[in-house]
């Protein structure tokens, strides 16, 4: 493994940004941009290269990989869907997204597809409680998720249509129950 010619000039930009000696604070993010560079997941030899880059014995490097949830350390599918399952997204129905996930995709949490385009886990907060209930796919959120949006992701991504991120509200014709029109003053 070794960084690609861009991602090698991004990872200097980030150790330079550390003072003379202290460059082992740059892991984490090189340690992104590894995942990034390959097809999202941090390959055992990425972490041997980041160590040998920085300077530092691979164990130090190891122990940081294994102790962020946020890096993958084996191969994930294609489409790597992360639904958040703390308070505020169970409230509003986490368990509905999860449960679609499941059936429509016939693996269970932390599985990946046959086919290698879907792999499923469950997080923790991811930051956007106010429009729970809330799925990251990759670095995107979609928000303001249910059963029928579930489905309806799921089913353009199978078809390699990305749809835009954000509140899937708008998207279509009435709120999701329990939605914002369901407040009253
Ligand atoms: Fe799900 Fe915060 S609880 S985004």
């Amino acid at each position: 493994f070794e960084f690609t010619a861009e991602n090698l000039e991004r990872a200097k930009k980030v150790i330079a940004k550390y003072p003379e000696g202290r460059q082992a604070s740059a892991v984490l993010p090189l340690l992104y941009i590894a995942q990034k560079q390959h097809d999202n997941w941090v390959p055992r030899a990425a972490m041997d290269y980041i160590a040998k880059l920085l300077d530092m014995a691979p164990i130090r490097v190891y122990e940081v990989a294994t102790f962020y949830t946020m890096f993958n350390l084996k191969p994930v599918g294609k489409y790597f869907l992360q639904v958040c399952r703390t308070t505020s997204c169970w409230l509003r129905g986490s368990d509905e997204v999860t449960e679609t996930c499941k059936r429509k995709l016939g693996i269970d949490i932390g599985g990946t597809t046959p086919d290698g385009k879907f792999t499923l886990v469950e997080v923790e907060c991811l930051g956007a409680c106010v429009n729970a209930p809330v799925l990251q796919l990759h670095d995107d959120l979609y928000e303001d998720l249910n059963a029928e949006l579930t489905e309806k992701l799921l089913d353009s991504l199978a078809q390699g249509i990305v749809p835009p991120k954000g509140s899937m509200i708008d998207r279509q014709t009435s709120a999701p129950v329990g939605g914002p029109d369901t407040l009253t003053t």
